[in-house]
């Protein structure tokens, strides 16, 4: 597992080096690869990966579509860092991009980050029919947006030091970190030009998985040390921030992961042994220190 997760991030980040390179050159490159590269654990490209083997996609094609991903996700964490947003100086264990170039720059870089995802999408280099990458790039930029990333990001701040219900802490994380795992379970199924409700099954799955990558995430913020983490833990306390753990508490987060995890491997059941990856990188994703 752990191998092949280095393989890819590898390959995702020999390909991101090579797109941002060709391009012409700019002042934010290098904020850009500051906030991509070496960049974290690739798990959004392990769950395409993963989930593209049920299709028998060629890897490379899903190595650019994970690229997209990446970008948007280090975009997300890069804003997410802001003393507007979290007040964080500590990512991927060195200083935060805003630290290091200041904000206004760091700004400018994500918005980049986050636009470079859709040049991948629509380059060439992705050998796919125009409508497959339409289709591609509608439901990512759904993803990012305000029902998605920006939108669930909205609500994470917002109800800083507030008594949230249940239902809206989960509504809260499926947005800011579900979506964008959504969109890597249903583009395989997208590039295979499947039906509206299997691709609507996968979503399903996809936003499970980053719910409980996100439950995960708040009991590393609990429990585990900075220099492991690579960024500073037991902020959300501090914060406020509104999650499942300080409602129910650590060890029924821990029962309903484990909940989440069967409900997943229930409904991939019927992919027969294909599926089997997926589980693995389920209970690393739970047991994950970093
Ligand atoms: C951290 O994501 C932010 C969340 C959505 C919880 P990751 O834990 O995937 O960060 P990296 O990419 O490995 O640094
Ligand atoms: C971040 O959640 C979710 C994003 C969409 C970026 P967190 O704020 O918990 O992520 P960390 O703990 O700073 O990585
Ligand atoms: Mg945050
Ligand atoms: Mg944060
Ligand atoms: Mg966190």
């Amino acid at each position: 597992m752990k191998k092949q997760l280095n393989k890819i991030a590898k390959d995702t980040n020999i390909f991101l080096k090579k797109y941002i390179n060709s391009q012409k050159y700019s002042q934010l490159m290098s904020p850009m690869k500051y906030g991509l590269f070496p960049g974290g654990k690739k798990i959004r490209s392990k769950i395409l990966i993963d989930l593209g083997s049920l299709f028998s996609i060629d890897y490379k094609t899903l190595i650019i579509v994970g690229s997209a991903v990446e970008c948007i996700h280090a975009y997300s964490l890069i804003h997410d860092d802001l003393p507007c947003m979290d007040d964080d100086d500590i990512r991927r264990g060195k200083p935060s991009t805003h630290i290091k170039f200041g904000e206004s720059t760091a700004v400018l870089a994500g918005n980049s980050l986050l636009t470079l995802a859709f040049e991948i999408l629509s380059s060439p280099k992705l050998k796919l029919n125009e409508k497959i990458k339409i289709n591609l790039i509608k439901k990512l930029s759904e993803c990012s947006g305000h029902l998605g990333i920006a939108g669930g990001q909205y609500l994470d701040l917002s109800y800083e030091k507030k008594k949230i219900s249940r239902n809206k802490i989960l509504e809260m994380e499926i947005k800011k970190t579900g979506m964008l795992f959504s969109f890597c379970c249903a583009a395989p199924a997208i590039i295979k030009k499947k039906t509206i409700q299997e691709i609507k099954f996968f979503e399903n799955i996809g936003s499970k998985i980053g719910l409980l990558f996100q439950i995960a995430d708040d009991l590393i913020d609990l429990k585990s040390k900075s220099k492991e983490a690579g960024k500073k833990t037991g902020k959300d306390q501090k914060k406020g921030k509104a999650t499942l753990i300080n409602l129910i508490g650590y060890d029924d987060s821990v029962k309903y992961c484990d909940k989440i995890i069967k409900d997943i491997n229930k409904n991939l059941r019927k992919y027969g042994s294909k599926s089997e990856k997926i589980n693995e990188t389920l209970d690393y994703i739970l047991n994950r220190k970093k």
